[in-house]
């Protein structure tokens, strides 16, 4: 659910016509609503209220600080993959000992920055890296916390660039690995390993994998403690698949209802890590027809987000239902494909849509980008990137302002010598 609803031919972002939100930040312009946002933050703290979990939100899936600050202050952690994240969580104030840290490469730098602001753990993704954190521990004389990320080899059934938890992704430890590591982080002064991780992968629909995976690592827990380990955390991570178009994932409160038997016996703090099922349906992104180009098969409907705006349907082949946010004049659809102006044949933000008749200024919403939209954009053909707007009823806020070219140049302005002068 989510409170994007057409009234009398007229999409709405809570109590705003989208309509009005272009007309005053202008396009392309990602909008969110704040109920949507707190609303599924809550529908997880409550389906697996029995278990009290830290619910780490995985900042990677839309980072705005006002994004950050609404849920730390609706008790979320938050679920960090670098030194650069860190700095955003710091900066809204979310307690340290509610941040958790994963990540197959992390520098030197990034983890002394983490031991200093004392995060509750890293999630370690392999044996160099742990003896890394027990060397900058060292050098800071302190002690770094730990869970072990397992890869539990389950396919998680969802698009291969996201599926995480199989043997040949780069993430985690498989099974056997992970016991023979425990026991030398046992022998290293300045780690405690107190946990074990997985996140099996994104946009997941259904618990099996889920139920896979964890029977995987209660196994391991199991021996772990015959070992005489202590494992304190079990960290399940994130994943959970929205509703895009015609999926039909499980609720929160199935989800868990299917898990937490599962969980429970394991006598474990619960971590959980979700990112897209937060924020995805919380967000649209506004963008305007700029040219309706009639082509020999089908029309490009030109608009002016493109792919550095939303890269989703570019890198994932993703779909993102687009709908114009006023009823059109006509009743004529039109089949089309909706494309952006970067001069590359992946720039399209939906392919072959039935649309109605549309003109230049139209205003179109693309659906569900609230995750992994504004968070992957870039710069690319030197756009500015868009700005962000925050809804609360009637109330809207501007929480990122629209780029301008001098914020695109800055780093390299410094001392840039005029051709001719
Ligand atoms: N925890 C870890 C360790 C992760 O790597 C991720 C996401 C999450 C949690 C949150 O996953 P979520 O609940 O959002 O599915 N750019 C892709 C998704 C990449 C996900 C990367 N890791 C997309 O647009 O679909």
């Amino acid at each position: 659910m989510d409170e994007f609803k057409v009234r009398q031919g007229e999409l709405f972002c809570e109590e705003v016509p989208v309509s009005r939100l272009a007309k005053t930040y202008g396009t392309p312009l990602y909008a969110y609503s704040r109920n949507t946002l707190i609303s599924h933050f809550e529908k997880i703290q409550s389906a697996f209220g029995e278990l009290s979990p830290l619910i780490c939100y995985s900042i990677k899936a839309n980072s705005n600080l006002s994004i950050l600050a609404e849920l730390a202050a609706q008790g979320a952690g938050m679920d960090i993959v670098s030194g650069g994240e860190l700095v955003r969580a710091q900066t809204v104030g979310v307690h340290a000992e509610r941040i958790v840290y994963a990540g197959v490469g992390k520098t030197r730098e990034e983890i002394a920055a983490a031991l200093k602001a004392e995060i509750l753990m890293f999630n370690v993704e392999s044996e160099p890296e742990l003896r890394r954190i027990n060397q900058v521990a060292a050098q800071l004389k302190r002690i770094a916390r730990v869970a072990l990320r397992i890869n539990p080899d389950v396919d998680a059934q969802t698009h291969h660039y996201i599926t995480t938890g199989t043997k040949e992704n780069k993430f985690g430890l498989s099974i056997p690995m992970a016991v023979g590591l425990f026991n030398e982080a046992k022998k290293l002064k300045h780690i405690q390993a107190v946990g074990v991780h997985m996140h099996i992968g994104s946009q997941i629909t259904s618990v099996t994998p889920y139920l896979q995976a964890i029977k995987r690592l209660a196994g391991l827990l199991a021996d772990l403690r015959n070992a005489g380990h202590k494992i304190d955390y079990f960290n399940m991570g994130g994943g959970l698949g929205i509703i895009y178009n015609e999926e039909k994932p499980q609720t929160a409160d199935a989800f868990a209802k299917a898990v937490v038997p599962l969980l429970k016996p394991l006598g474990c703090k619960l971590i959980l890590e979700p990112g897209r099922f937060i924020v995805g349906n919380a967000g649209i992104l506004v963008t305007s027809v700029q040219y309706v180009k009639r082509g020999h098969v089908k029309s490009f409907v030109i608009v002016d987000a493109g792919m550095n705006d939303l890269i989703r349907p570019s890198l994932y082949h993703a779909f993102h239902q687009i709908l114009p946010v006023k009823k059109s004049r006509s009743a004529r659809t039109v089949l089309c494909d909706v494309v952006g102006p970067i001069c590359e044949s992946s720039d399209f933000l939906g392919k072959d849509r039935h649309l109605p008749e549309l003109e230049e200024g139209d205003v179109l919403a693309v659906r569900s980008t609230g995750a992994y939209g504004m968070a992957m954009a870039s710069n690319y053909n030197s756009r500015c990137r868009a700005a962000e707007v925050l809804v609360s009823g009637p109330k809207v806020t501007l929480i990122r302002r629209r780029e301008t070219m001098e914020d695109v140049m800055a780093a390299e302005l410094k001392g840039v010598k005029k051709f001719g002068k």
